[in-house]
């Protein structure tokens, strides 16, 4: 098929498959295709299958004549787990299965589509790919993007901070400064003076822990090689806002001048599907977990005090031990305050688990809990019940529980998580970082202080955040207009 004139431009989005990449970049395509884009999604066939067996987007998305999902090996079998210290396998099986697959379809027309289920008029056919956006972590768009000569933007899900710091890898490098994490002989608390911007606060507990991840020999190293290929893309999408993260965007831009940042994107989206008053057919309330959300939650919630209850969840790929499961519990028991919890089946590590834990949770948690196994979780931060959040500081929730104006407490676990901790306790003053402790006097003491006895220390910050990042979503506001120039720039692609 050729191009026809006048047919909007195309765009592919390439999602890491995990579920904050998944969901933030499908929020990325629903703002595209209310601007009238034609957008393809490309999922691995693993991750389709889950998103539509757990959501409604092939309904909601229906509303979108110029939008289709596709799908793409990543290269493992069905069964292979995918997540915890699987997930490198999962990273590796791409770079070398699906950057193949990826040209194949590029060049082929197998992403060009026509419809013409509507009338005569409304017969849709989309021209080639214009512009791929794809996962800032994956790289090797970037290669097929360049042979094939379609400009990649590269989107990285993390925080602004956490980009800095893994970019600046090499320079901690060359200054002998990196840290060995599991030699047990590091001064933790030891300053990096190597990352601009951090010279006075980051300490080695603070850089990204990536050896949870995978087993390679220098993972830092490796995840700082690939953040500086993110200079090699046509510009850079960031989901965060201005005004959070300024000094360190200005950083960033020294080496990637073209940058758009969207944040917080999922408020950016609510914001133009309420203004779109001709989009019926798309539903504001847009799930898109690769978890079967538990909604009963929400009446939970409705029946709790203002501001009562602390929202507990450690994200979708994160492990506990039973060890660390017990002291949580205790803590959150013991502190007297009400929570909500959520436990995915696959988060309590297996090995010295006698399958007495979840018995114990249950029956402890029944007075003033509420066990789910997963929640729809920004309807739950921006719930009145919900006074505090209890996170692993993944970038999303993060930034999901800076809109909604619900002070943290973070227990970060790995990745970036070390370093969003570090920023929302030390730079932003919206909680407190609990990371590297597990004990159960602590986390009581830390529930109490949240709640209750430093509350209003917090409320102060976070109330004037929360206004900030509703103010960059709303007209006029830097992610409102970076999503507008962004479109724009997309468009003179296609020309
Ligand atoms: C990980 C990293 O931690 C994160 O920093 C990186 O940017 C992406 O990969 P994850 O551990 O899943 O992601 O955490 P997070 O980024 O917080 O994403 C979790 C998403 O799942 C959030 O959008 C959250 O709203 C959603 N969620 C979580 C639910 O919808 N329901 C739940 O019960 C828990």
């Amino acid at each position: 098929m050729e191009q026809e004139p006048n047919t909007p431009p195309h765009v592919l989005i390439f999602p890491l498959p995990a579920q904050g990449h998944v969901n933030s970049m499908l929020k990325l395509a629903e703002l595209l295709a209310l601007a009238g884009l034609h957008v393809t999604f490309l999922n691995t066939d693993y991750n389709q299958d889950r998103l539509f067996h757990h959501t409604n987007v092939q309904a909601r998305f229906a509303g979108f004549p110029g939008f289709q999902f596709k799908i793409i090996p990543d290269g493992l079998p069905v069964e292979h787990p995918r997540g915890g210290d699987h997930f490198y396998e999962m990273f590796n099986s791409m770079n070398l299965v699906t950057k193949p697959l990826l040209r194949e379809i590029l060049v082929s027309s197998k992403l060009q589509y026509y419809d013409d289920s509507g009338s005569s008029t409304n017969n849709i056919r989309s021209g080639p790919v214009n512009c791929i956006i794809a996962d800032g972590i994956l790289t090797f768009p970037i290669d097929v993007g360049n042979e094939l000569g379609i400009p990649v933007i590269h989107f990285r899900t993390i925080s602004a901070c956490a980009f800095w710091i893994y970019f600046s890898v090499p320079d901690m490098e060359e200054a002998g400064e990196l840290p060995n994490f599991t030699s047990g002989k590091e001064d933790m608390d030891r300053i990096i003076t190597r990352v601009a911007g951090m010279e006075t606060f980051l300490r080695c507990r603070d850089l990204p822990n990536v050896n949870r991840i995978g087993h390679q020999e220098n993972p830092l190293q490796v995840i700082g090689e690939f953040t500086r290929q993110s200079t090699r893309a046509h510009a850079l999408i960031l989901n965060t806002f201005e005004d959070l993260e300024r000094p360190v965007l200005s950083n960033i831009r020294t080496q990637s001048p073209q940058i758009y940042t969207l944040g917080p994107l999922h408020a950016l989206l609510k914001h133009k599907l309420g203004s779109k008053t001709t989009t019926s057919s798309v539903q504001s309330q847009s799930s898109n977990s690769l978890f079967q959300e538990d909604r009963n939650c929400i009446t939970w919630l409705d029946a709790q005090p203002l501001k009562s209850v602390i929202y507990v969840s450690f994200g979708s790929l994160a492990k506990l031990t039973r060890y660390e499961m017990r002291e949580f519990w205790y803590g959150l028991i013991n502190s007297k305050k009400r929570f909500l919890w959520v436990i995915r089946p696959d988060m309590v590590d297996g090995k010295d688990d006698d399958g007495q834990i979840q018995v114990e949770l249950v029956e402890g948690t029944k007075e003033r809990g509420y066990m789910a196994e997963w929640v729809p979780q920004e309807e739950v931060l921006a719930h009145p019940a919900v006074g505090g959040f209890f996170t692993h500081s993944g970038w999303n929730s993060t930034i999901e529980s800076i809109i909604a104006g619900v002070p943290m407490i973070c227990w970060p676990y790995f990745a970036d998580q070390q370093v969003n901790s570090r920023f929302v306790s030390e730079v932003w003053k919206l909680g407190m970082d609990m990371k590297d402790v597990c004990d159960r006097v602590v986390v009581e003491t830390m529930v109490n202080d949240l709640m209750a006895e430093r509350r209003e220390e917090f409320i102060k910050s976070t109330d004037t955040m929360a206004r900030l990042a509703r103010e960059s979503v709303s007209e006029g506001g830097y992610s409102y207009c970076n999503l507008e120039r962004l479109i724009e720039d997309i468009r003179l692609m296609s020309v």
